[in-house]
């Protein structure tokens, strides 16, 4: 399918490619036409991800580690557009490996964004939502207050590493690099990880299939904003490459809040599962602490008025969508 698009000559390099988000963006780059490099330890991503790109030759997959400033040097200096979201995802992953993780997310970016500066090449940095913390100025506006808790919580370690990243990039901004960054607020879609740390989708949709009981956290009213992935990846694209995107920071999001509670029974339902909903206290799912975030809610006005990007679909389209997919892959065993 995608090997017959016409060469755009447009060379790309993707860290994190062979992730959820990044393989969706590889896929679209690759259809347009795009020469695609992907960088990826595949530490959570995985090849499966890419398999429906076996044998094309416009798609080059690289086994290794941002963190190797040599191999980020020599890919970023042959690739004028970079997609940096390599990076240790998701809070419980940050609980349970902090050291590695605020590492991997400080130093690879701070690879990424020095290889592009002495290249020239435009860089996309994929920041989150987490940057916000637990403020409570909802909807979030990309100039909006951060507001964290202490530092021995290691849960805020990712937003407090994300934000050193935002803050890299506009000091090379500042120097001349072409950067634009993304805040993602809960991409959901095919190919999100149940084993994987990051999805309360993909976590409710595993337990859902296998008829154990689906976990809600707190008392089920702490609220999100899901994003279906091909929103979150038109977005990405158009930050990445719209003159106008160079130096913003944009949230890339839906502007509709649901909650967990109601999320919960959405999946059970579209599943037809049996499982019972239970709430559970969040110590018994993170002993080392938590602290959560009430609600999380995109001010969608920057990416609309610079990027002309919104979030078309809905989240009952969305929903339907992925949890086929999940019926499909994960194995009704499947729970954690
Ligand atoms: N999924 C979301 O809703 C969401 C929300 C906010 C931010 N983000 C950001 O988007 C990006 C992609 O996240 P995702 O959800 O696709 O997660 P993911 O875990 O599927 O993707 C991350 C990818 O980076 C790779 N990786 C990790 N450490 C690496 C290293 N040291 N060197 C090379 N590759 C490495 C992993 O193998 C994986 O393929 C991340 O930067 C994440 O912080 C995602």
């Amino acid at each position: 399918m995608s090997g017959k698009a016409a060469a755009s000559g447009r060379r790309v390099l993707v860290t994190g490619g062979a992730g959820y988000i990044g393989s969706h963006i590889v896929d679209r780059l690759v259809e347009r036409g795009d020469e695609v490099t992907v960088l990826d330890d595949f530490s959570t991503g995985s090849e499966r991800n890419l398999s429906q790109h076996a044998g094309e030759a416009r798609l080059r997959t690289v086994r290794g580690d941002v963190l190797d400033a040599e191999i980020v040097d020599r890919l970023v200096s042959s690739h004028p557009l970079v997609f940096h979201l390599a990076a240790a995802v998701g809070v419980r992953h940050i609980v349970e490996r902090p050291l590695e993780s605020v590492l991997t997310n400080v130093r690879g970016t701070e690879n990424v964004l020095a290889s592009a500066h002495r290249a020239g090449a435009r860089v996309l940095l994929a920041s989150t939502s987490e940057i916000y913390g637990r403020s409570e100025a909802v909807p979030f506006r990309e100039e909006g207050d951060r507001v964290l808790g202490p530092t021995w919580v290691h849960r805020w370690s990712y937003s407090t590493a994300k934000a050193i990243d935002e803050h890299l990039a506009f000091a090379y901004a500042e120097r001349g690099l072409r950067v634009s960054v993304v805040r993602y607020f809960n991409s959901y879609g095919p190919r999100i990880d149940e084993r994987g740390y990051g999805s309360v989708i993909a976590r409710f949709a595993g337990q859902a299939l296998a008829g154990v009981p689906i976990t809600v956290h707190g008392d089920g009213r702490q609220t999100r904003s899901f994003t279906f992935v091909s929103d979150t990846v038109r977005g990405t694209i158009l930050a990445a490459e719209r003159d106008e995107a160079v130096g913003g920071v944009f949230n890339i999001g839906s502007a509709r809040e649901v909650s967990i509670g109601e999320l919960a029974q959405r999946i059970r339902d579209g599943l037809r599962s049996a499982s019972p909903i239970e709430l559970v206290p969040y110590e018994s799912y993170y002993p080392k602490g938590f602290q959560d975030t009430r609600r999380r809610l995109p001010d969608v006005a920057r990416a609309r008025e610079v990027l002309g990007f919104e979030a078309t679909v809905p989240l009952e389209e969305g929903l339907e969508r992925t949890l086929a997919w999940c019926r499909e892959h994960y194995g009704s065993t499947a729970t954690r």
